[in-house]
C-alpha cells in the first residue's frame, strides 16, 4: 500500500489549517451577522461561544484527525469507528463527509464571483456605479436571476473557472497542493487585509452634514457590547453558529486535515495557533473593513439596513459603491475581491479534502480518480445552487448543512469522544506530545457544558421553529420547488455516502483484518 501523504512542515500545518479556517465566513458572514444582531451586542455571545463550543472542540477535532491518521483514516466513518466499536458508528461519520461537500456546493459559486468582480474592478467595469441601486442592479445582471435560464454566461464561465482553479491545486495533493497554497496564500491575505483596512481607517466623513458617520463610530458601533441583549435567544443562536462557520468546526474537515500530521506531533499549541489566527482576522481585520466602511457612506441605519437586505449586499454591493467614490478604487476593489477570492480558495479546497480522503482511503481508489470524481460531482451539483439562486436554493443548502447539520455533527463528535471514548482518554490523546497542558477548566467544560449547550440549542430550535422550516412555512410556493431539489440533493449525498460505508466496510472484512 502506498504510504499516506503528510504535511511537509508545522508551520504549514498552522496555515493551512488557518487557511481552512479563514474564509468567506469571516469578511462577508461575520461583518452580516454581527452587524444584522445588534452589532456589539452581538460580541458578547460571540466570545462565550467561542470559549464553551469552539476553541475546545477545535482541539478535540484535531485530536481525533491524527488519531485517525494513524490507521489512515482521514475522514469521519473511519474516526468515529475507532472510537465507538459499534456498527452504527461509521454511518454517523457520513456527516463528516457530506456536510462539508454539501457546503462546497454552493460556497463555490460566491467564490467564483469574488474571482469574477476582481477582473470588473481592474476593467473598470463598475465605472460610475455609485449608488446602491446600480450597484445591486450590476449584481443580479451579472448573476442572470432575472433571465429565463437563470444564469448568465459571464457568471457559468467563471464557476467554471474557479473549479478549474480548485482542482490544479488540489492535484498537487496534500503537501505539494493545499500545503503550497496556504503557504503563498495566507500571507498575501494578510498583506491586502492590512492595506484595506488602512485605507478604510483613514476615510473621512464624505459628506459634512453628517459628521457622526465616522470610522470611529463605526468601529464603535462593533464593539460597544449591549448587555440587553443577552437575553435574546436569536443572538446567542446566531453567534454560535458563526463561531462554528468561522472555525471550521462541526464538520469533519479538521479531522481530515489533522490526519495528515504525526502521532506525536503537537496539537495543542498547533490547534490554538491557527484558531487564534483565525480570531484575529475575524474580530480585528474581518471587523474593520466593511462594517466601518458602510458606516461612513451610508451612515448607522443604513447599514443595518444592507446588512438585513440579504447576505451578499455588504460585499458585493456596498463595498464596490463605496469605492467607486473614493480615488483608486479600482485597485481597492481588487484588493478586497482577491482578498476574498484568496480566503475563499484555501477554504475550498479545505471543504473538498474529507470526501477525497474517503475515497481514497476507505475505497482504495487513487488520488486522481477520487479527485476526478469529486469535481465532476460538484460541477454537477453546482447546478443546484446556481440555477436555483433566485428561488433560495443556496439558501436552503447554507441552512441544513452550514447551520443545523453542523450543530447536529458537533453533538455527534462531542457525544462520542467525550463520552463513548471516554473524557479522561480524550484529554489523554489532545495531550499527546503536547507542548502545553490545556488548563483543566476545558476538561469540565468539555464534559458538560459543551454537549449540554449543544443539546439546548438542537431542543430549542426544534420547539420554536423546527416544523415551521421543514414544512417551509411562508415560502413563496414558486420558491418551493428549487428549494426541495437542495433538500433531496443533500439527502441523497447522505444516502449515496452510506451505501459506499457499507461498501467499504464489507470489503475490508473480506479481506480480512
Ligand atoms: N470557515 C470557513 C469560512 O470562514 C467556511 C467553512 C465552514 C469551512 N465549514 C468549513 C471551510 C469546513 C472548510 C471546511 O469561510
Amino acid at each position: 500500500m502506498a504510504k499516506r501523504e503528510r504535511w511537509a512542515s508545522r508551520i504549514g500545518v498552522i496555515l493551512a489549517m488557518a487557511g481552512n479556517a479563514i474564509g468567506l465566513g469571516n469578511f462577508l458572514r461575520f461583518p452580516v451577522q454581527a452587524a444584522q444582531n445588534g452589532g456589539g451586542a452581538f460580541m458578547i455571545p460571540y466570545f462565550v461561544a467561542l470559549l464553551i463550543f469552539g476553541i475546545p472542540l477545535a482541539w478535540c477535532e484535531w485530536a481525533m484527525g491524527r488519531l485517525g491518521g494513524t490507521n489512515r483514516h482521514g475522514s469521519s466513518p473511519g474516526v468515529l469507528g475507532m472510537l465507538w466499536k459499534h456498527p452504527a458508528a461509521k454511518y454517523l461519520g457520513a456527516l463528516g463527509i457530506c456536510l462539508p461537500l454539501g457546503v462546497l456546493i454552493y460556497y463555490l459559486y460566491v467564490e467564483s464571483w469574488t474571482l469574477s468582480y476582481s477582473f470588473f474592478s481592474v476593467l473598470w467595469d463598475f465605472m460610475g456605479k455609485t449608488t446602491m441601486a446600480d450597484m445591486k442592479s450590476f449584481l443580479t445582471d451579472y448573476q442572470g436571476v432575472e433571465t429565463k435560464a437563470g444564469v448568465t454566461v459571464m457568471a457559468y464561465v467563471f464557476f467554471l473557472l474557479t473549479v478549474g482553479a480548485n482542482y490544479w491545486i488540489m492535484s498537487g495533493g496534500i503537501a505539494k497542493g493545499i500545503e503550497r497554497l496556504a503557504r503563498i496564500g495566507m500571507p498575501a491575505l494578510l498583506l491586502l487585509a492590512v492595506v484595506l483596512v488602512a485605507r478604510v481607517f483613514t476615510l473621512a466623513p464624505p459628506d459634512p452634514a453628517h459628521p457622526e458617520n465616522s470610522v470611529v463610530n463605526g468601529l464603535g458601533f462593533v464593539w460597544n457590547p449591549d448587555l440587553a441583549s443577552l437575553r435574546s435567544a436569536k443572538v446567542w443562536l446566531a453567534a454560535a453558529g458563526q463561531v462554528f462557520f468561522t472555525l471550521s468546526v462541526g464538520f469533519g474537515s479538521i479531522q481530515c486535515y489533522a490526519s495528515y500530521m504525526r502521532r506525536r506531533d503537537d496539537i495543542v499549541v498547533t490547534g490554538l495557533s491557527s484558531s487564534v489566527l483565525n480570531e484575529f482576522v475575524e474580530v480585528i481585520l474581518g471587523a474593520s473593513i466593511a462594517i466601518p466602511a458602510a458606516y461612513v457612506f451610508f451612515g448607522h441605519a443604513g447599514t443595518v439596513e444592507i446588512a438585513k437586505s440579504g447576505s451578499f449586499n455588504l460585499g458585493f454591493v456596498a463595498m464596490p459603491a463605496i469605492f467607486q467614490q473614493m480615488p483608486g478604487g479600482a485597485v481597492f476593489g481588487l484588493f478586497w475581491f482577491f482578498l476574498l477570492f484568496i480566503a475563499g480558495l484555501t477554504s475550498s479546497v479545505a471543504l473538498a479534502q474529507p470526501a477525497i480522503a474517503f475515497l481514497q482511503d476507505e475505497l482504495g481508489w487513487s488520488h486522481k480518480r477520487s479527485l476526478r470524481s469529486v469535481w465532476i460531482f460538484l460541477v454537477l451539483a453546482g447546478h443546484v445552487p446556481i440555477l436555483g439562486l433566485a428561488a433560495g436554493a443556496l439558501d436552503e443548502m447554507d441552512f441544513w448543512a452550514g447551520t443545523i447539520g453542523l450543530a447536529l455533527f458537533a453533538l455527534i463528535e462531542s457525544i462520542v469522544f467525550i463520552w463513548i471514548f471516554g473524557a479522561q482518554r480524550a484529554w489523554d490523546e489532545i495531550h499527546i506530545g503536547a507542548e502545553e497542558r490545556i488548563p483543566r477548566v476545558f476538561f469540565y467544560i468539555l464534559k458538560y457544558v459543551t454537549p449540554v449547550a449543544l443539546l439546548a440549542i438542537l431542543i430549542a430550535w426544534g420547539w420554536q421553529q423546527g416544523a415551521d422550516v421543514i414544512s417551509m412555512k411562508g415560502v413563496d410556493p414558486a420558491q418551493r420547488a428549487w428549494r426541495w431539489a437542495a433538500r433531496a440533493l443533500l439527502l441523497g449525498m447522505i444516502a449515496t455516502t452510506c451505501w459506499l460505508i457499507r461498501r467499504a466496510w464489507s470489503r475490508k472484512q473480506e479481506a480480512g483484518p
